[in-house]
């Protein structure tokens, strides 16, 4: 599903992010990402999203290369993913239900579809109660619901989902994580970054990569103990 070779990515100014990581994430993993502020997890993540291009090396992404020959590969790439960002970016002004609906529309759905998909996402999130409110007015943790319902709405291949637990106290932080893990199925992969490792240490049958410094660290942690 993702495919990471010899890579490094230099920022404009100089800053190296990543330090020739090489990375292989299969179908149906559930991947956390950790390592302290600055180790390179977001960048990984836009790399694989392609908001990033290697400096150097190869990153392959649900059969797609980055970069890209033809800018409609990447689109239709970016359409298989479904993403969470470390600042949301839900769009003020407008309600709960139609930042889900933002996320979806420009997909290949049905307008049936479409209404169908946001309903059912922020009824998994446990927000259908709140999905007429402006996303201004959420908590914390409702509005970080409301990003990872755009995400799933759009049915996606890949979620990835950049420190959705910031902020939130121990028991959303869970239940966060919970609602993320339980879209990993056959098709879908999901790559969760965070901070919170203590909520991961007694998981099994997840993938752990550790992040330090641009380079990483992977643990493939099987089923049984
Ligand atoms: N657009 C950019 N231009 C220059 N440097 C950047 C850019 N984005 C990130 N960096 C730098 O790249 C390094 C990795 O940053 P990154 O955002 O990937 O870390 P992170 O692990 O996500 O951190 P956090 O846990 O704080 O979110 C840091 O040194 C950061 O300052
Ligand atoms: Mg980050």
């Amino acid at each position: 599903m993702i495919e990471v070779k010899d890579v490094s990515l230099r920022y404009r100014d100089g800053t190296l992010a990543l330090n020739n990581i090489n990375l292989t994430i299969g179908e149906s993993e559930l991947v956390y990402l950790t390592g302290p502020s600055g180790s390179g997890k977001t960048s990984l993540l836009k790399l694989i999203m392609g908001m990033e291009y290697p400096t150097s090396g190869i990153v392959r992404v649900m059969g797609q290369s980055i970069p890209e020959e033809k800018p409609e590969d990447l689109r239709n790439m970016r359409k298989r993913i479904g993403p969470v960002f470390q600042e949301l970016k839900l769009v003020p002004g407008r309600s709960a239900m139609e930042n889900v609906l933002m996320g979806i529309r420009f997909l290949d759905f049905s307008r049936q579809e479409i209404k169908e998909n946001a309903a059912d996402a922020l009824e998994k999130v446990g927000l259908a109660h709140k999905a007429d409110s402006m996303v201004e007015n959420l908590s914390w943790g409702e509005a970080q619901r409301v990003a990872i319902a755009r995400a799933i709405a759009r049915k996606p291949g890949l979620i990835l989902a950049d420190e959705p637990t910031g902020n939130l106290d121990h028991d959303n932080a869970v239940n966060i994580l919970n609602i993320l893990a339980s879209f990993r199925q056959k098709n879908t992969s999901v790559i969760v970054a965070t901070h919170a490792t203590h909520l991961i240490e007694n998981q099994r049958n997840i993938t752990i990569i550790r992040m330090s410094g641009g380079n990483l660290t992977v643990e493939k942690r099987g089923g049984e103990k």
